[in-house]
């Protein structure tokens, strides 16, 4: 049975791959991390237009997955284009879920924390005015929050402060004050849901993307049959090492048993 392939920079994609497995917990599941390109944050939009269309052909090469998830926010808002016209399988992307927000917000003031790089891209104006023309969207960007759930998940204790200190960097724009809802626009951030919920000084409500991708996926696969043997869960890297060891419980808790290189 051809397995899904779930791609990010790092472990940030398994917020989605755990949400797939919800939905559809029959099929098997190859998750892909570039590691050795990690962060993507911080990188170019030159740099991540050429690393992930070429990563994601060798990818489906190698494992032929039924479709491919771009579980990464940064990789999805600057190459989901070039990426669906190079793989000749179905391909879906994680993008900022400012629509979800947008339905939400009270106070209409929506805040959207992700990377660097995917704040800034034209992509999220466009969904900003697509779906929240009647908001004011206040965006930041925080490479830290990607480095500490990469650490929680190799089993290091989260520092409350230094996730106070991100939420912060995004409530203390002008108009900050009035934001209720928060879209976690890294699918590293909701590793960190209850790290953030304790951070916030007042109540707010973060969403995220993940359910609405799960729902696609199932959507798109709703013709695939269930497999008759309990499916395998895989996790690839770009590098291996020491680091990626460090994950290995929490690669299992997720449901990937067998690690490799790529
Ligand atoms: N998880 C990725 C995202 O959704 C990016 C993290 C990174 O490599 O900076 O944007």
């Amino acid at each position: 049975m051809k397995p899904i392939l779930l791609f990010d920079s790092g472990v940030g994609g398994l917020s989605v791959l755990a949400r797939v497995r919800e939905r559809r917990p029959d099929l098997p599941l190859v998750y892909a991390a570039d590691n050795a390109g990690f962060p993507y944050g911080t990188k170019s939009e030159g740099e991540i237009g050429a690393r992930v269309p070429a990563l994601l052909g060798r990818l489906v090469e190698r494992y032929r997955p039924a479709m491919a998830v771009i579980a990464c926010n940064t990789a999805s808002t600057i190459a989901l284009a070039s990426v669906r016209a190079a793989l000749d399988v179905p391909v879906v992307g994680t993008v900022p879920a400012i629509k979800l927000a947008a339905e939400r917000s009270v106070s209409r003031v929506i805040g959207v924390l992700g990377t660097e790089a995917t704040v800034r891209q034209p992509y999220v104006d466009r969904l900003a005015a697509e779906f929240a023309a009647d908001c004011t969207v206040i965006r930041h960007g925080s490479a830290r929050l990607v480095e500490l759930a990469e650490a929680k998940l190799r089993g290091a204790t989260v520092d409350g402060a230094a996730v106070a200190g991100e939420l912060a960097g995004l409530l203390g724009h002008p108009d900050g004050g009035r934001i209720d809802t928060v879209v976690l626009a890294c699918t590293h951030f909701p590793l960190l849901a209850d790290e953030l919920a304790a951070a916030a000084p007042r109540p707010l409500a973060f969403v995220d993307g993940a359910q609405g991708i799960a729902r696609r996926v199932a959507y798109l696969l709703s013709d695939t049959a269930a497999a008759s043997v309990p499916p395998q869960g895989r996790a690839v890297f770009t590098r291996g090492g020491a680091a990626v060891d460090a994950l290995a419980p929490a690669l299992h808790s997720f449901g990937l048993d067998t690690i490799e290189t790529l």
